[in-house]
């Protein structure tokens, strides 16, 4: 297992991240979305966490994790209470399929479950993006349903807390 860590992400990283946004399997994974780094880094809402994954402290990609429920745009709904929702993305092409995706995973999972009110964690990938969806399954998170999110054509889904595969 590489040796990863997740560490917030802060200003210094806005042209890291612009950078990433421009990289096309980042672009394929989210064509609707507008990240506003500049204004997003420079804040800290309750129900966010902002994270860069680093391998020997090289940053390699990002993670978000927010509570559906409280999140200011209402992306999800009307979403359950106790729930986390995470984004992630590795930023280079040249570091994808090297196991670093899923230690951030591992970590982010063990974060979001590390406050013990959170049951379960949801991940909507586009309907298109098989590699995310078998990255996904192979995570322990189970198939909910395909839905509509503004642009997107959505697969939601869940991993429970207790259904962690390997704890
Ligand atoms: C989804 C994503 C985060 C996965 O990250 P990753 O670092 O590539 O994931 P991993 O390396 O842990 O696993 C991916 C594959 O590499 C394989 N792999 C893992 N470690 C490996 C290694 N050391 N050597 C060779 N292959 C390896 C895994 O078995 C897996 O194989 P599979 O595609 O046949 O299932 C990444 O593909 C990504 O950033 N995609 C674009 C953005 C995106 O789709 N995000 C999700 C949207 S919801």
């Amino acid at each position: 297992m590489p040796n990863v860590l997740l560490r917030p992400a802060h200003l210094g990283d806005l042209d890291l991240l612009r950078h990433w946004d421009e990289q096309q399997h980042v672009l394929a994974s989210d064509p609707n979305d507008d990240w506003a780094w500049e204004t997003e880094l420079s804040r800290n809402p309750p129900w966010r966490e902002q994270l860069i994954g680093e391998v020997d402290g090289r940053p390699v990609g990002f993670i978000q994790i927010i509570d559906p429920a409280e999140e200011e745009r209402h992306y999800w709904g009307d979403a359950s209470q106790n729930l986390r929702a995470i984004d992630i993305w590795i930023g280079e092409a040249s570091d994808l399929n090297r196991g670093y995706g899923t230690a951030m995973m591992r970590l982010a999972i063990a974060r979001c479950f590390a406050a013990p009110e959170v049951t379960a964690i949801l991940i909507d990938p586009l309907a298109s993006n098989t590699a995310a969806h078998r990255f996904y399954e192979r995570l322990g998170f189970r198939y909910v349903e395909r839905r509509q999110f503004g642009e997107d054509d959505c697969i939601v889904y869940r991993l429970e807390r207790g259904e962690v595969p390997g704890v």
